[in-house]
């Protein structure tokens, strides 16, 4: 079947589109009744090439679909950086209550309690959990976060006068890549930050580029190595005697909850991506949520609006003369607010500090066993998650980082995060989440093993990888780089 003139899928789901006969679909009008009743001329198209199809068959095609080569609800999704967690199905049920569902985004605050006390149980939760005295929910995603923390410490600084003096942000080489790419799209200057041999920031490496020049300083604790950070107390009071601002990616707190606070830690912005520690689907550049937290001295220039409270009634705040501006329209991505809250409350205080002792514990449990057959330089107990490197193994088998991804695919596992953090060599990174039975981590680790003892036995084996999947090896530059996936009527 062609999808355009050069692509051929070949793996035997029809297109919708030769799915159909035509007269199969529901019929909206009753007999003798035509659009033309109801919609406009002007608004009528002569033709309208869609497919013909029942909806019995559209529900099968899609769900054939959603599970070709791998699938979320059918497999473990290791992958570092990510927390693929189980996303509980009560989340989408809240999320589906019509008061949250149908309200419109204008509806005046007396008939949007119920939608503003959301917001407003939310933000304070957040706050109470990372230890900072304000959270907006404005931002739609984590380096949308990062934008909005930036231009909230632009705006501090130029209120003290320091806005032209201020123009750096450093950035250790364990972090992100969203983070240098944030502070240079809000102008500044970005200093890398090399880590030391125990994968972390050196004070002393900080203290050398530490300046009166200093705005930020852009940390993630746990690291993308997966490892805390011991010295942070030095290095945010380093910071904030050069002047700056810390700022911390909490993409991935899945670890933290409970267990440490980044305002406890002396950090002064941070964001949290809700799509990942708090249980709500992600992946496919879909909807995100990443608000962002602030210490007392910043709350002033959080975006609008703020949900406010007074005797138990809510409202959305306006009227702040040093608030950045908004930074997404309506209410961002309200029902991801209704899903995060959902799953606060369903843990409480108690179950949410239990999701980070297990999401240790279950990334433990993994990396121990992983070290027996795959070099870990980084060789201590992680948080959330840890980093192997295949290095060894491409030097003796061939085989490396990418080609054990695929090998799993066959083994019905997704991937690790590959060739990610940059700083080590045929890198994997591994995220096992709290929602894992130890048997599916058995299962995953045995996978992994025997593709390692495949790779030194018959190397061939693994380099063909994937041979189960609908398509085997594409070329993933293209198809990063070129993606052409529009269908277009044959002409
Ligand atoms: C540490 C870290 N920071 C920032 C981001 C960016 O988040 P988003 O993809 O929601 O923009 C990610 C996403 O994977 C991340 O892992």
């Amino acid at each position: 079947m062609s999808l355009h003139s050069n692509v051929t899928v070949s793996h035997g789901e029809p297109l919708i589109f030769d799915l159909g006969k035509p007269g199969r679909a529901n019929t909206y009008f009753s007999d003798g009744h035509s659009a033309d009743e109801f919609v406009p001329a002007t608004y009528l198209r002569a033709s309208l090439p869609l497919p013909d199809n029942s909806e019995l068959d559209v529900v099968r095609h899609y769900t054939r679909l959603s599970q070709r080569t791998f699938a979320i609800d059918v497999g473990f999704y290791p992958l570092g950086s990510c927390t693929m967690k189980y996303n509980p199905r009560v989340n989408e049920a809240m999320a589906a209550l019509p008061g949250f569902r149908d309200l419109h985004p204008y509806a005046p605050d007396e008939l949007a309690q119920g939608a503003l006390a959301v917001m407003y149980e939310l933000e304070r939760a957040l706050a109470s959990i990372f230890g900072m005295s304000a959270f907006t929910l404005n931002p739609a995603a984590g380096a949308h976060g990062e934008l909005t923390a930036l231009f909230i410490a632009k705006a501090y600084f130029e209120k003290l006068g320091q806005g032209a003096q201020r123009r750096t942000v450093i950035v250790p080489d364990t972090a992100h890549g969203t983070n240098p790419a944030s502070a240079a799209m809000v102008g500044y200057r970005v200093i890398s930050l090399r880590s030391d041999e125990r994968g972390r920031v050196g004070i002393d490496a900080l203290r050398a580029v530490l300046g009166d020049d200093t705005a930020v300083c852009m940390m993630t604790n746990p690291n993308t190595l997966g490892l805390f950070e011991d010295h942070i107390m030095e290095i945010t009071a380093a910071v904030h005697a050069a002047g700056g601002l810390m700022y911390y990616d909490g993409a991935n707190a899945n670890a933290l909850m409970g267990n440490a606070r980044p305002g406890d830690m002396g950090f002064d912005l941070m964001h949290l991506n809700l799509h990942k520690t708090f249980s709500i689907p992600h992946g496919g550049g879909g909807a995100g949520h990443g608000p962002v937290g602030v210490a007392e001295r910043l709350v002033a220039f959080l975006p609008t609006p703020v949900v406010s409270e007074l005797d138990g009634t809510y409202a959305l705040d306006f009227e702040r003369p040093e608030a950045i501006g908004m930074m997404r329209s309506f209410w961002s991505n309200f029902a991801h607010a209704v899903r995060a809250l959902t799953y606060v409350y369903a843990n409480g205080g108690e179950g949410l500090t239990r999701v980070s002792q297990l999401a240790i514990l279950n990334a433990n449990y993994v990396r121990a066993q992983v070290r027996e057959f795959l070099h870990t330089p980084y060789d201590e107990t992680c948080r959330h998650e840890f980093v192997v490197s295949a290095q060894d193994l491409k030097r003796e088998t061939g085989v490396k980082a990418f080609d054990l991804a695929k090998a799993l695919l066959d083994r019905g596992y997704h991937a690790p995060t590959i060739y990610f953090p940059l700083l080590v060599a045929e890198c994997l990174m591994i995220e096992p989440t709290e929602t894992e039975s130890k048997e599916t981590l058995d299962g995953f680790v045995a996978a992994l093993r025997e593709i390692v003892e495949t790779a030194h036995a018959n190397p061939q084996a693994i380099l063909a990888a994937p041979v189960k999947t609908v398509v085997g090896r594409i070329d993933e530059t293209r198809a990063a780089r070129h993606p052409d996936l529009r269908w277009r009527a044959p002409v």
